[in-house]
């Protein structure tokens, strides 16, 4: 039924443009409410009714730049399988979420996806005591926070640990925290202690270190 309502759209909908939503399978969702209506169709359409990938990537510039530098986790889904309306559904009422996270929802989202894999304490805390908007750190997204009222998102966090937490040694010991610590905790610092047996020379060597 689908399938028709697309190829009886291809042929002429999207030409006849004006008169009523009478071909639209059903309301936008929240977030895309502003292109509700004939006009609109072609923001995510293209003529003929196919979805194009492009024409969502032109206006969500946040995701573009992203892919272009195969960073984030829309970087690291491969060109194949970056169809967008796989995993972000529309035309289904305005409280419809725009984001399907997958069979294991939300909390079972696999963090490693994004490039940022959650080790130690960082894997038993709240999603939101790192995505929080005082901890993000690129522009753009700071921006796009500020022009986009109640927007919310996952993106634009830094992956230093220097992003996010207090340097106690106030520049003193580098910013390459990841030298001495882990994210199991800040005392002791094992790979700082690991280091000094190392530099203490090959004939102070432990073999069972
Ligand atoms: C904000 C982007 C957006 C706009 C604007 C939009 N659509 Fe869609 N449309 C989608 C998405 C996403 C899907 C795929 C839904 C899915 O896979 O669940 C879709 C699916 C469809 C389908 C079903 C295609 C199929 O093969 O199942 C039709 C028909 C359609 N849209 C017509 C329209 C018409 C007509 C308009 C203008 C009144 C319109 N759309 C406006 C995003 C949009
Ligand atoms: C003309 C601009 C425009 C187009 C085209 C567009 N969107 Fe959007 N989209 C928005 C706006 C505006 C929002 C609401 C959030 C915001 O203000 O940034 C939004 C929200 C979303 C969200 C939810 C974000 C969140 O955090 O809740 C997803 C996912 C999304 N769009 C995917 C798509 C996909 C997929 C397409 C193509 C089928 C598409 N968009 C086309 C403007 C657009
Ligand atoms: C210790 C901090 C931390 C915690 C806790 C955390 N994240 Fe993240 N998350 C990050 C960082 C850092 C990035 C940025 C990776 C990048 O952009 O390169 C990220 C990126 C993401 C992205 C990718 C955004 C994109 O499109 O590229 C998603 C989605 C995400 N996190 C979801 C979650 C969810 C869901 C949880 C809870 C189950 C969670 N995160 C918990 C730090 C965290
Ligand atoms: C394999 C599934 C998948 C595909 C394919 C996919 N997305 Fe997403 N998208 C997600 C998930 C999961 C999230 C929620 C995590 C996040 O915020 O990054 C998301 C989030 C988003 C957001 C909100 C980002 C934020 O946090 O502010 C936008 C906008 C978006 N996607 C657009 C797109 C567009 C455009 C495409 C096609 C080029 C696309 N997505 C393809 C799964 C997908
Ligand atoms: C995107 C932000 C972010 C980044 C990047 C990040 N952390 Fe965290 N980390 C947090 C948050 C939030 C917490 C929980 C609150 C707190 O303890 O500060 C946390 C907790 C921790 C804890 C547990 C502290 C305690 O007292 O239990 C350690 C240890 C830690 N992080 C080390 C690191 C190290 C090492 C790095 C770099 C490899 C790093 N973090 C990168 C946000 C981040
Ligand atoms: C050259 C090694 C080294 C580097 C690099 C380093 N630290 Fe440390 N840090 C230590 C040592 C050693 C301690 C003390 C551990 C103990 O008391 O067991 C420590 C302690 C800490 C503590 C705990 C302080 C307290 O008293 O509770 C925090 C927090 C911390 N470091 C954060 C950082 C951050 C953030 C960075 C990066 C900006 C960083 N460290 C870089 C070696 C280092």
């Amino acid at each position: 039924m689908r399938r028709l309502a697309a190829a009886f759209c291809a042929a002429f909908c999207l030409a006849a443009a004006a008169r009523a939503d009478i071909f639209s399978p059903g309301p936008l969702a929240h977030g895309h409410a502003k292109l509700e209506g004939l006009n609109n169709c072609t923001q995510c359409h293209v003529a003929g009714a196919q979805l194009s990938n492009q024409r969502c990537l032109d206006c969500h510039t946040e995701i573009r730049d992203r892919v272009a530098k195969h960073e984030g986790f829309h970087g690291r889904i491969s060109d194949a399988d970056r169809t967008c309306n796989k995993c972000h559904h529309d035309h289904q009422g305005r409280d419809f979420e725009l984001i399907d996270w997958g069979k294991k929802g939300k909390k079972g989202f696999d963090h490693k996806s994004t490039g940022f894999a959650l080790n130690g304490k960082h894997a038993q805390i709240d999603c939101a005591q790192c995505h929080e908007k005082r901890l993000i750190v690129d522009k753009g997204i700071r921006d796009l926070l500020s022009t986009h009222a109640g927007r919310d998102t996952h993106l634009g966090l830094g992956t230093r640990c220097s992003d996010c937490h207090f340097d106690e040694h106030r520049g003193q010991l580098g910013t390459s925290c990841s030298d001495c610590h882990n994210e199991r905790s800040w005392k002791p610092a094992p790979r700082f202690d690991h280091a000094r047996t190392a530099l203490a020379g090959p004939e102070r060597h432990d073999p069972r270190a």
